[in-house]
């Protein structure tokens, strides 16, 4: 294809997957991060109830919706003055991720970057716009040549790391000084284990600590494929800078990228309801103490995994030697290198998967 894009990775665990399938005991699937457990009711119920939808929706979605993203980024990410206006719903944040360069514009002369072991899409998104695809370790990397658009995740896709306030405040500065559009990809945000950090989620880009309130050039992207177990809904939404949005606003009218109306009733639901969400991270919460005990003691090494829906784990020895292992014993995780070269000694192992699963993943771990 003219963008080379990549081979789709997953295609390659095909051998991996086989062995683990063949399991007597029973395949545990952790390389994956799709929601296991049940969409909650308030969710459904406000889906079925929008089910005559005769009429087309609106792409930018009602101002109800969209007040009720803002009020949410206030309450939940200490994000106040989220312009309802700044805000909009996107069919999932996978399409927003892959896209993002081509709407904004960018072509052969303009640099995306991105964090060096990353979700794909940000690469994907920079190729089909045409883009240069830069992964960096830190914005030093990028000497005097700035992408237009960098890309943060937080907490990350699949290390689990959290960028602190002042990390994001100095990016934003950086950004400042060099006209680079800063895109923060947050899904994980509402899953943070670190103790003793108050009830609120990991820092956003438009956090108040982080930018005063001023979101110049910022975006903050957000998906409740994770915290609501909604992937199937395909229901995310973008907020920030006013003028980019209306920019994002205008291409996608034109193309048709419209969030379904029952899809934006259910989102509607969800962004008002935190006691799903809370109850879905006590369910993750207990299966990553187990899987992580499990490895601890097991003698693996864990790394960032503050956060997320992943535990980024190594033995020390190339990843797929370590993915061909766990295949063995029934269980399959992700290679790091399908997430860049940092990932080369890494696999990545999910909390989705059941409880009986989890457990049955942590014995066989633990019995040499
Ligand atoms: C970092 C990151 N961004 C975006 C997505 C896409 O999520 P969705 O398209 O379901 O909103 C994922 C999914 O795994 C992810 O890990």
């Amino acid at each position: 294809m003219s963008r080379q894009l990549p081979d789709f990775p997953w295609d390659t665990l095909a051998a991996a997957k086989a062995t683990a399938r063949a399991y007597p005991g029973g395949f545990v699937d952790l390389s994956v991060g799709t929601p296991v457990d049940p969409t909650p009711q308030v969710v459904r119920d406000a889906l079925a109830a929008a089910s005559d939808a005769h009429g087309y929706p609106q792409v930018w979605g009602t101002p109800g919706l969209r007040e009720a993203i803002s009020a949410w980024f206030a309450r939940r990410r200490n994000a106040h003055g989220v312009d309802p206006d700044g805000v909009l719903p996107v069919v999932g944040s996978k399409e927003f991720v892959a896209w993002l360069p081509t709407i904004l514009g960018l072509g052969p002369d303009d640099a995306v970057g991105f964090p060096e072991a990353a979700y794909p899409t940000y690469d994907v998104g920079a190729r089909i716009a045409g883009a240069r695809p830069v992964p960096a370790a830190s914005t030093v990397q990028f000497g005097p040549s700035a992408p237009k658009l960098l890309w943060l995740n937080t907490p990350g896709n699949p290390t689990g790391q959290v960028l602190g306030v002042e990390h994001l405040a100095k990016v934003v500065r950086w950004a400042r000084e060099r006209g680079v559009i800063v895109a923060s990809d947050e899904c994980y945000a509402e899953l943070d284990w670190r103790e003793g950090v108050d009830d609120l989620t990991t820092p956003s880009i438009l956090d108040d600590r982080v930018c005063a309130g001023d979101h110049t050039g910022l975006l903050s992207v957000y998906s409740l494929s994770k915290q609501s177990n909604m992937a199937g809904y395909r229901a995310a939404f973008v907020a920030g800078d006013r003028d980019l949005v209306h920019q994002l606003l205008a291409f996608r009218k034109h193309a048709g990228m419209i969030v379904p109306w029952p899809v934006q009733r259910a989102l509607l639901a969800a962004v008002q309801d935190d006691a799903h969400v809370v109850e879905q991270k006590e369910r993750y919460r207990r299966r990553r103490a187990t899987l992580k005990a499990a490895l601890d003691e097991s003698g693996w090494r864990t790394d960032y995994s503050d956060a997320g829906l992943y535990l980024w784990a190594t033995k020390g020895q190339p990843c797929r030697a370590t993915v061909d292992e766990l295949a063995a014993k029934g269980i399959l995780a992700a290679p790091g290198d399908f997430y860049g070269a940092a990932g080369a000694e890494h696999v990545r192992i999910a909390l989705t998967a059941s409880d009986e699963q989890i457990a049955s993943a942590a014995q066989r771990l633990t019995s040499g």
